[in-house]
């Protein structure tokens, strides 16, 4: 059970729903007239952040580069000491301007989207090239750089020669996710079918083998069917009386339109800080109700064989691909059924340990 004395540690703050790009699985959609938090919004929320004794402010978008005062905020914040994790496309700043920001510690972490060897099909032609040229300009300076990428049919089959071409920019972790269907991707589901699922999880194999081998630095997380920081770190044991979205626990989303709600996958609005202040949304009965689920009130989970390892999966697909927000997850009913087979044999020691440890081996026991 989540306690909703303890406040959010990362404030998701999507501050503009303008972009540059126009991708075709963009979660965000059209947006006839994009909304668009202001300076002195941006402001009072990093304040919060920091009243609340928050790690991060993750700013993003649309393109947060896009937002007339984009510099204003991460001064701001850097002035209020809060970290800033700047989420972005790579192709809004030259990459010399993307290198000072991290040298002047004004961004303390930069994710930069890169949709695999087909991003310039995916993202337009050049795009690729941008973000490159913009990561290396990164690399050496005191930022945390991240590529994010989502698993597009176009690109997942190569996947794995994919994975070395990151290791060698340099980065200090790659993410790797299933695209949701909202905005762009509910009229583009070709862009990633069950056939694809399938193919996507054959690749994770795959990299995991070759992860496992050569142990590098670089963080991996793969649609969060391997995630190397538990290699570390363990699992954690399933406990019905947790909540489902246990590592989403201490974040918030803040949408351009000043709604606050969930994480930015799941379409909930627990208020909007146009009406109040963000501390008094996250202490009100509307996220009160949302802390009160648990996996225990999954049940159509219930007697799953894979409940200790999926932990009921991600209640943004079950919303998306279940019909709602207690349903199954099917992207994850999918990804265990293939698990036993595709990932298992790749695993090393270490992280069968841990997944013996988290008691997460008992659903492969015949
Ligand atoms: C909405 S974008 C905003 C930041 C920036 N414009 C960018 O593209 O990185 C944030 C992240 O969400 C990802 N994303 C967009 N649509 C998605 C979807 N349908 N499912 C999962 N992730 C998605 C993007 O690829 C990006 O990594
Ligand atoms: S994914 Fe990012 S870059 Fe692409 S359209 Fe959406 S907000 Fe813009
Ligand atoms: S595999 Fe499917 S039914 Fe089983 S716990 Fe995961 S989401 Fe629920």
């Amino acid at each position: 059970m989540i306690d909703i004395s303890s406040p959010p540690h990362i404030v998701h703050i999507e501050v503009t729903e303008d972009c540059n790009l126009r991708c075709p699985h963009c979660y965000l959609g059209e947006v006839r007239h994009p909304g668009r938090l202001s300076l002195p919004e941006v402001t009072r929320l990093v304040e919060e952040v920091r009243l609340m004794g928050g790690e991060y402010a993750v700013l993003s978008g649309g393109e947060f580069f896009l937002h007339p005062e984009w510099r204003q905020m991460l001064e701001v914040a850097k002035a209020l000491a809060v970290r800033c994790r700047v989420l972005t496309n790579g192709v809004s700043l030259r990459p010399e301007v993307y290198h000072d920001l991290c040298e002047q510690g004004l961004v303390a972490e930069l994710r930069f989207s890169l949709d695999g060897l087909s991003h310039d099909e995916v993202r337009g032609t050049g795009t690729m090239d941008a973000v490159v040229k913009a990561i290396r300009a990164c690399r050496g300076t005191p930022a945390r750089v991240v590529v994010n990428t989502v698993a597009l049919k176009p690109s997942i089959s190569t996947l794995p020669e994919f994975y070395d071409l990151v290791g060698r920019l340099g980065v200090v972790e790659w993410r790797v996710d299933f695209p949701f269907c909202a905005g762009r991707m509910i009229r583009n589901g070709e862009l990633f079918t069950e056939e694809d699922l399938a193919e996507a999880v054959s690749a994770f194999g795959a990299i995991v083998e070759k992860y496992e081998r050569h142990s590098p630095r670089m963080l991996l997380d793969l649609a969060g069917v391997f995630k190397s920081r538990c290699l570390a770190y363990g699992f954690a044991r399933l406990d019905l009386s947790s909540h489902p979205c246990e590592y989403m626990q201490n974040s918030c989303t803040v949408r351009a339109t000043g709604d606050v709600g969930w994480c930015p996958s799941l379409p909930i609005v627990f208020g909007s800080i146009r009406d109040q202040p963000l501390r008094a949304i996250l202490v009100g009965e509307s996220r009160r109700r949302f802390l009160d689920l648990s996996v225990h009130s999954l049940v159509s989970c219930r007697g799953c064989k894979y409940l200790p390892l999926c932990q009921g999966g991600c209640r943004a697909d079950a919303w998306y691909e279940g019909g709602g927000i207690l349903e199954r997850d099917p992207r994850s009913c999918a990804v265990m059924e293939q698990y036993a087979e595709r990932i298992l044999p790749r695993l090393g020691p270490l992280m069968r340990r841990r997944l013996e440890e988290a008691g997460m081996m008992a659903c492969f026991a015949h």
